[in-house]
């Protein structure tokens, strides 16, 4: 072998190792010094933002709420209380961060256990650097200990409800979007972040698909429910009607334009409040201009 091609050789074997090193799965990735103040308050940031974490994982629906669970609600399982956030034994004791990020993306708790995904559908295209940084910022936080209850799910239910909907699996990495870019930074926040879907779009069933943002399913939180309307940019029966300043305002106060209070105890607006502008102008650009 000449010298040449001996370093063609030596070059195409370091482009491969780079390519496959280059692709991390998850759970292979370590992210270096995740627990610095920039990322800590990225992560605080959102959870108590638009993540809303605390919708479920609060006793009350606030944002300065302590996440040490408790809130019920119903999934394809049946009922359900969001456990403990905090490092206590009650909690996320001895998690390391990417056991958190396995159970936002792959559902996943770290002895192996599957947890139904449909609480934290959307979730799972968070990016790599938003992922960790919600594990990072959980992880800060002061054990508080608070036993909540643990729901056993029969082998015949696990086998029979939500089977088609626990196979999204994220691999690889999941790059940040770029902010300036304001159509694609809104509809991943409206669908991965905020996850409005996840209570506004119409429930499939076995003969009609899920309606993006159509409006219709039953949110139930301690025994209480309110129904999620249309929030398409339709002028009938959505919100086409409002204008982006309109959408803005009322993600920051829970006002409709006229004047009508949402319960904030099922639309997370008082977390949404915590977000940025440039985040709510996101939305309201992405949300007006769905169907376009
Ligand atoms: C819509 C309600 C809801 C929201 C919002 C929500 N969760 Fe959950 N989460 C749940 C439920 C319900 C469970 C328990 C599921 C089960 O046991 O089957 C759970 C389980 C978990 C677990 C596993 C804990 C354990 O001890 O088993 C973690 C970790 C978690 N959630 C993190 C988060 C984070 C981080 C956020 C915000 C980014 C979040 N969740 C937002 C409802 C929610
Ligand atoms: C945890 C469930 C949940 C999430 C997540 C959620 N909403 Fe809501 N939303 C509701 C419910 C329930 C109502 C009706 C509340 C009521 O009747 O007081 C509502 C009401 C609204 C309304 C009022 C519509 C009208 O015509 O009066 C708007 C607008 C809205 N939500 C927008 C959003 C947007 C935008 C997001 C995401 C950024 C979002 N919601 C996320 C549950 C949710």
């Amino acid at each position: 072998m000449n010298k040449r091609s001996l370093s063609y050789l030596l070059l195409t074997v370091f482009l491969i190792c780079c390519l496959v090193n280059c692709s991390p799965r998850p759970g292979d990735i370590t992210i270096e010094h995740i627990d610095n103040p920039e990322v800590l308050s990225r992560g605080r940031h959102l959870v108590r933002g638009l993540a809303a974490c605390g919708i479920c994982h609060a006793t009350e629906a606030s944002p300065d709420a302590v996440l040490t669970g408790g809130r019920q609600m119903e999934d394809s399982y049946g009922k359900v209380v969001a456990p403990n956030l905090t490092p206590a034994r009650s909690g996320l004791y001895g998690w390391k961060a990417v056991d958190i990020v396995n159970v936002l993306r792959l559902s996943k708790k770290p002895g192996g256990e599957r947890i139904l995904s449909d609480a934290h559908i959307g979730y799972e295209w968070l990016s790599d650097n938003d992922a960790y940084a919600i594990a990072a910022y959980l992880r800060s936080l002061p054990p508080i200990e608070k036993y909540n209850p643990r729901r056993s799910v029969s082998f015949f239910k696990r086998n029979t409800r939500g089977l088609f909907k626990t196979k999204r699996e994220v691999k690889g990495y999941v790059p940040d979007l770029n902010p300036h870019n304001t159509a694609a930074y809104g509809a991943y926040l409206v669908d991965h972040v905020a996850r409005c879907g996840y209570c506004h779009n119409t429930p499939g069933d076995l003969f009609n698909d899920e309606v993006y943002l159509g409006g219709g399913k039953t949110i139930s939180f301690n025994g209480k429910s309110r129904v999620a309307p249309a929030i398409t940019p339709s002028e009938i029966d959505g919100i086409g009607a409002w204008s982006k300043e309109e959408l803005v305002a009322f993600l920051r106060t829970g006002l409709t334009p006229d004047n009508k209070r949402v319960d904030p105890q099922f639309c997370p607006v008082h977390f949404f409040a915590q977000a940025s502008r440039e985040e709510l102008n996101a939305i309201a650009e992405y949300l007006k201009n769905t169907d376009k």
